[in-house]
């Protein structure tokens, strides 16, 4: 599996097509998702706000342009012929249902993953996504240089959350990583990127096998 941030070139595009594979791409706005589907994209993510992690952002930095799940969905179901899947603050059954009801096909889940013992989650990550410090998350780009949802630690209140000039995408993660490794060996997250949605209800030291089989319940429901 490969990640990239916005799309490869047409030219590799049609080369992974032509193996067979399918492609799935994030978009944040419908103009995102527009393009995703002229460039033949099989099936597109729709990521809203509440997000936690990295943002698929492909066409534009502005955060004013991002909209919410509930607002998005919809609208890019309306707009597009691929299938749709609901991203973004989905952490239960009743979450997946509400996704599907909107015209989602599927949905795509991250931070309720996040206590499952597979995970690969830190301690320090792990212990404040269990605490109420987990219900107040900003986007930042001071980890990694692209807009990511996050638990507000001292790094992001202290400067601000968003930097004007971050290093290029990943470099910022090179530059951080002593600071946050000597905090962290203190108990510390002040200096750690504590990955995380606006909905961390769902967060539970369950097997993720278990964890699925709850939420695929609200395809059924
Ligand atoms: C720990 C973590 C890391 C993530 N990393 C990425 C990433 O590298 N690229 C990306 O497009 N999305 C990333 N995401 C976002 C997810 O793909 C997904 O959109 C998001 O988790 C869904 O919202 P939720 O966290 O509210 O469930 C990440 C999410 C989390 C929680």
């Amino acid at each position: 599996m490969s990640f990239h941030f916005g799309l490869p070139s047409a030219e590799l595009l049609a080369r992974v097509k032509a193996w067979g594979a399918k492609i799935i791409a994030s978009a944040t706005t419908i103009d995102e998702a527009l393009r995703l589907e002229a460039h033949g994209v099989d099936a597109i993510i729709a990521q809203g706000l509440e997000a936690g992690g990295h943002r698929g952002m492909s066409l534009v930095d502005d955060l004013s342009t991002q909209v919410g799940t509930f607002a998005l969905v919809p609208q890019i179901v309306q707009r597009v012929r691929v299938p749709v899947m609901a991203s973004g603050g989905i952490a239960g059954a009743r979450g997946v249902a509400a996704a599907l009801a909107l015209g989602a096909v599927g949905v795509q889940v991250g931070t309720a993953y996040l206590l499952c013992p597979e995970a690969t989650t830190g301690a320090v990550h792990r212990a404040a996504l269990k605490s109420e410090v987990a219900r107040h998350t900003a986007i930042t780009n001071l980890f990694t240089g692209r807009p990511a949802r996050g638990i507000v630690s001292r790094l992001m209140r202290e400067p601000g959350p968003i930097s004007d000039a971050p290093p290029a995408f990943p470099f910022a993660a090179a530059a951080i990583a002593p600071l946050c490794a000597r905090a962290e060996s203190q108990g510390s997250g002040d200096f750690s990127p504590l990955w995380c949605g606006q909905n961390a209800s769902g967060c539970r030291a369950i097997p993720a096998a278990q964890l699925t089989r709850e939420l695929a319940a609200g395809i059924a429901g």
